[in-house]
């Protein structure tokens, strides 16, 4: 019996067994460790998500110092302005907003006015109710005022209510930031409700509001649909350029450990951001995919055709995760369409890629939805921006009909779709 265990264990490699600390599973039987990588000294500081400090926030100063200016009467205890601003995604709307209010509420607070700020993401508090809560949770949580606000059960008009006895209490003025508004369904009311909330006698606060979209035409129509009743400033905040995305990029460098970063990575980096949109967050990414690759590769050093591949790669993930959310028939229509393209890239009929998509659905076995169907499909596609459906035909003795054109490149939508869809996935053999 015991020989048996010990026979055993001799069988079995001794450092997975017996020393977790150097487990192979997780790459822990390399001379450096765990977070000893080869390639970075920092990976957190390239993840999604991590807000940059103060000093790594680059090629904004103009806009920084136009937002502070907006909001620089809370320092005082006075009325704020407030401010829309608006950009294409990863311009840097919502770091700026949340750095230069962070200072506006530190500075006031080293006068002695009380000051403080509510970031509100309206995407996950998207209707009057949840911002209510939200503002009036935060600032009960930051004034510390000791209230016990009901988490369920109550409307906006009882948080509100909330949120105006705290700020009676407590403070002087409040910076109230409103990101992603266009998430919210009566974005109208809700910065009504604000803005005139102590004209109407609800708060002796002082309350600003900064509003962020990245739907700019949205904004706009925002901004003149509250002119009347709230004065706004509006900034528009234009994609980085290569110099700027290099500028962010370097002041990340030192998430790589010294010399792994080969020669033009960095610029290269940039200048392929700077092509699609000047999208920062996409440039940070690209530098950690890269990194990963280096790593996973056992290479000692990032190299451009890792950047190359990381583009390629962050393309993938987006399109795969605007496409996640469609139905599995619409995976095989977008198939269909890729596959069309990849053969010669041009806008195909709806009847063209029905054909196309019909033998695909019995390729997989599944069931073939109507020509009715596929259209409202495309339709929808075009919507989530990966197609473009235009209209064609309509002269004399010419019927009109549908054209769809794939706004991607083929091989990258062929691949979201294949790690999207088992299927497809067996089908193509990969
Ligand atoms: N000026 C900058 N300096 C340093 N890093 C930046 C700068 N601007 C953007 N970034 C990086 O890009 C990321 C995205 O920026 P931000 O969240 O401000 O974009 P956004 O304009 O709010 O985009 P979205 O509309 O998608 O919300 C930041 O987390 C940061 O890592
Ligand atoms: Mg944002």
């Amino acid at each position: 019996m015991t020989d048996d265990a010990d026979g055993d264990s001799r069988d079995l490699p001794r450092d997975s067994l017996h020393d977790p600390s150097k487990d192979p599973l997780f790459g822990l039987d390399k001379e450096e460790g765990p977070l000893g990588s080869p390639i970075f000294a920092n990976r957190d500081l390239l993840v999604v998500g991590t807000v940059p400090e103060e000093d790594r926030i680059v090629g904004r100063d103009p806009e920084i110092e136009a937002v502070a200016n907006e909001i620089r009467h809370v320092v005082h205890g006075e009325q704020p302005n407030h401010v829309i601003i608006l950009g294409e995604t990863g311009t840097g709307k919502s770091l700026v907003t949340q750095h230069v209010s962070r200072r506006a509420v530190q500075s006031a607070r080293a006068l002695q006015v009380d000051a403080g700020s509510v970031y509100v993401e309206c995407k996950s508090h998207n209707t009057e109710t949840r911002v209510a809560r939200k503002i009036a949770m935060d600032l009960e949580s930051d004034a510390n005022a000791g209230i016990d606000i009901p988490r369920f059960g109550l409307g906006s008009t009882e948080y509100f209510s909330y949120a105006y006895e705290i700020l009676n209490d407590h403070y002087d003025g409040v910076i109230i930031i409103l990101d992603e508004v266009d998430k919210l369904d009566n974005s109208v009311d809700i910065l009504h409700e604000l803005s005139r909330a102590r004209e109407a006698g609800h708060t002796d606060a002082y309350i600003g509001i900064i509003a962020i979209s990245n739907q700019v035409e949205y904004g706009k129509k925002l901004n003149a649909r509250v002119e009347s009743s709230m004065r706004t400033s509006e900034f528009v905040f234009e994609p980085y350029d290569a110099r700027q995305l290099e500028l962010i990029l370097e002041h990340r460098r030192d998430a790589f450990r010294d010399e792994v970063l080969q020669d033009g990575v960095i610029p290269l980096t940039a200048e392929i951001s700077a092509d699609e949109h000047g999208d920062a967050r996409k440039a940070v990414d690209i530098l950690r995919l890269a990194g990963d690759l280096a790593e996973r590769q056992d290479e000692t050093h990032v190299k451009i055709d890792h950047i190359e591949q990381a583009k390629e790669k962050a393309e993938v993930d987006q399109v795969k995760e605007t496409i996640e959310v469609t139905t599995p028939q619409a995976k095989l229509i977008l198939y269909a369409l890729a596959k069309l393209n990849l053969h010669r890239e041009q806008p195909y009929r709806t009847s063209e890629i029905y054909d196309r998509y019909e033998l695909v659905a019995r390729d997989v076995r599944s069931n073939v939805v109507s020509d009715e169907r596929v259209y409202q499909i495309l339709k929808k596609m075009s919507l989530i921006g990966v197609t473009e459906s235009t209209r064609v035909g309509g002269g004399p003795n010419q019927g009109v009909y549908l054209e769809h054109e794939l706004l991607r490149d083929p091989d990258i939508v062929l691949s979201a779709v294949l790690r999207s869809d088992d299927r497809l996935k067996e089908l193509e053999g990969v």
